[in-house]
């Protein structure tokens, strides 16, 4: 079955929450997000309640749906349209993935920011979210050395419209 991409509502927050948590309790590193605390590991229940509270303002959250949420991107998106937005996370759950479902979120995402620029900091070793972002034309732009936990540099990507 092929995602439904949609808006999230308050009524996926327990899903996405869950879903975080199994997508981001073992990892390392990650789109991090600098107002959010923690950088690394899954982000808490009342973290998640604060995003979904800024949708409609400045933030942006997509859910992959397939009967229940398999996938989400979270973008901050300024109001002042030359200000930089930022890819602070996206997922889809283990057993789906490898299967376009996070291509689609990207794709989602990125009709969304017309004209804009998109910043994201992903670890080093994360070889699956790079590729993915390189394949939409995301360029590493510069590196934060030892950011993570462990040490690990952060590779800040950025992605702009090819307004040619
Ligand atoms: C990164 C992530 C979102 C990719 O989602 P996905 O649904 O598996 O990705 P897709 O199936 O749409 O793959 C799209 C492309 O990404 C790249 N890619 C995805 N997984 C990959 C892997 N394990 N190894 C290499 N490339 C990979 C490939 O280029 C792939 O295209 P292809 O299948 O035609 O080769 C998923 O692996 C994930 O949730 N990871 C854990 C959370 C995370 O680290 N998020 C990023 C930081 S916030």
């Amino acid at each position: 079955m092929r995602p439904n991409i949609r808006p999230a509502t308050a009524a996926d927050l327990d899903a996405v929450v869950a879903l975080d948590q199994a997508c981001f309790a073992s990892a390392v590193g990650g789109a991090a997000l600098t107002a959010t605390p923690s950088f690394t590991g899954p982000w808490s229940a009342g973290a998640w309640a604060e995003e979904f509270a800024r949708v409609g303002n400045d933030r942006v959250v997509l859910v992959a749906n397939e009967g229940e949420v398999v996938g989400y991107v979270v973008l901050l998106v300024p109001a002042a349209l030359e200000d930089p937005v930022d890819l602070l996370r996206i997922a889809v759950a283990p057993a789906e993935r490898r299967t376009g479902i996070g291509r689609q979120l990207m794709s989602a995402a990125l009709q969304r920011c017309t004209g804009r620029t998109i910043l994201l900091e992903v670890a080093e070793s994360n070889e699956s979210a790079k590729a993915l972002y390189r394949g939409f034309g995301f360029t590493e732009i510069s590196r934060r050395r030892g950011y993570y936990a462990g040490g690990e540099d952060a590779v800040i990507m950025r992605w702009q419209e090819d307004h040619d």
